[in-house]
């Protein structure tokens, strides 16, 4: 099972790259978490890495906001029919897109072995899957806090610790962190959670820190 980068704020020579957040789940289901401000950053992106945006079982938008849900016209054109689980909201353009509406309005489990925060806050969700490596969370902006959607998700999915959280961690304070530390072995931070963010964990967690950017690929 893979989680490929589509795109993140950090650039990778040989991809397209803007501010934003995409990251496609790839193992025995294949699925598409946010999706960036550009649809085409994500296609181009996708093809450097030799993956199709095709075949998706489903997508999840975290939240609505552009940088997450810009390229979601593209990824229903490319797989119509198929379920975007969404915070409320912007229905009949989701169903535009070509997707079919699930809005999520609670915590639970979204699909086989993938659960959700629920909308904290009233607008973000971030959700949780399981992969052989263990439970890996995945999170878009974090505004209601990357230590609560975390901990949202622990709860409803019955592990203990994440294997893994990834995603953009809205510049969060040290005690945050310090929180999200004692959650999971492993922390990725990516997209909005900033370079302060970033330098505390590689230096007070380096066995925790995991350094992502456009096109990376984590296998798990
Ligand atoms: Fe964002
Ligand atoms: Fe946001």
């Amino acid at each position: 099972m893979h989680l490929l980068v589509l795109n993140d704020n950090a650039p990778s020579k040989g991809f397209l790259n803007d501010w934003g957040w995409s990251l496609l789940v790839a193992g025995r289901t294949r699925f598409l978490f946010d999706a960036d401000t550009r649809g085409g950053i994500l296609l181009n992106n996708a093809g450097v890495l030799g993956v199709s945006l095709r075949g998706l079982d489903f997508a999840v938008l975290s939240h609505w906001h552009y940088d997450h849900y810009g390229g979601l016209s593209l990824v229903g054109e490319l797989n119509p029919g198929i379920p975007l689980y969404a915070p409320p909201g912007n229905g009949t353009m989701v169903r535009q897109w070509g997707f079919r509406v699930r809005e999520v309005t609670k915590v639970g489990e979204i699909e086989t072995e993938v659960w959700s925060s629920g909308p904290l806050n009233g607008f973000e969700q971030a959700v949780g899957v399981e992969t052989p490596s263990g439970l890996v969370v995945i999170v878009g902006c974090s505004h209601p806090g990357v230590d609560r959607l975390t901990r949202a998700v622990l709860e409803v999915s019955g592990y203990e610790k994440a294997h893994l959280v990834i995603g953009g961690f809205h510049y969060p304070s040290a005690r945050t962190l310090d929180r999200l530390s004692e959650l999971a072995e492993f922390i990725a931070p990516a997209h909005c959670s900033g370079d302060d963010a970033k330098a505390y964990v590689r230096k007070k967690y380096p066995e925790k820190f995991v350094e992502v950017r456009t096109g990376s690929v984590i296998e798990l």
